[in-house]
């Protein structure tokens, strides 16, 4: 069954906004993940960046005692961040392109131009029995070079899929072939022995479509749940989307 990956830094976004630079505060982002997990969550993402503009380390180091599940560090490739997971040990990272400017991650990785830096990394985390996903954009050249590099993940980056998706009738031929790159996607990168996640601007009317791509183990999803949870909670939010994965809306 597809699985679902809930990201919860948007929790850590909203209380940041408020106490930035204070020890505790609200809404708390492993509170999200129990209520997350009680849901029936199949694993719980966070990004640790760093500017530690969401997540704090002392989340991770909690979120790390209590998930049950599978705990995914969504993490730039830096010699800082790399130490932390090699303790941390999550059971999974994806490795992510990270830009200052960004409000959340935009791009895919750029895995052709760091194949060794990525390889290494890979071997350093396999070494300590950590998973690796590599985010990148269904590209041929990015997939062929992410089998190189001994990650068992990919992550497909579905944002130019959800964009082309949210914008009226011009917008659909373009989601149609946004959907049919993953689709080709997921099909080389199975074939190349990868197994495939995929995410980013996913929601509760674009996910039905993501079902047509193949192959795909988990979906990791944000933005969209923790926004429906400020209307309807987040343990509703949760379900409403594993039942739009199981195909029962
Ligand atoms: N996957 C990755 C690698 C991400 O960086 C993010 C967040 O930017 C997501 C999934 C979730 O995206 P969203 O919050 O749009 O659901």
């Amino acid at each position: 069954m597809l699985k679902l990956g809930v990201n919860i830094d948007h929790v850590a976004t909203l209380r940041e906004a408020r106490y930035r630079g204070r020890l505790a505060g609200e809404p708390c982002p492993v509170e999200a993940a129990r209520i997350s997990e009680a849901a029936g969550a199949h694993g719980i993402t966070a990004h640790l960046r760093e500017d530690r503009r969401h997540m704090q380390d002392r989340d991770i180091w909690k979120l790390r005692e209590i998930v049950k599940t599978r705990l995914n560090l969504e993490m730039a490739n830096t010699p800082e961040i790399v130490a932390l997971a090699l303790k941390l040990k999550p059971e999974i990272v994806c490795l992510v392109p990270e830009r200052r400017q960004e409000v959340t991650t935009e791009g895919g990785l750029d895995v052709v131009a760091n194949e060794k830096a990525l390889t290494e990394t890979c071997k350093k985390m396999r070494d300590a029995g950590i998973e690796v996903s590599l985010f990148i954009a269904p590209d041929a050249k990015q997939i062929e070079a992410s089998a190189r590099t001994g990650a068992q993940f990919i992550e497909l980056h579905t944002g130019s899929f959800a964009e082309a998706f949210s914008k009226a009738e011009s917008g659909k031929r373009k989601a149609e072939t946004e959907l049919e790159r993953l689709i080709t996607g997921a099909e080389q990168a199975h074939a190349l022995g990868l197994k495939v996640n995929a995410g980013h601007g996913l929601n509760y009317e674009n996910l039905p479509a993501m079902r047509r791509v193949p192959h795909l183990v988990e979906l990791n999803i944000g933005h969209s749940i923790i926004s429906r949870a400020v209307f309807v909670g987040l343990d509703k939010a949760v379900r409403e989307m594993l039942a739009l994965l199981r195909g029962k809306r």
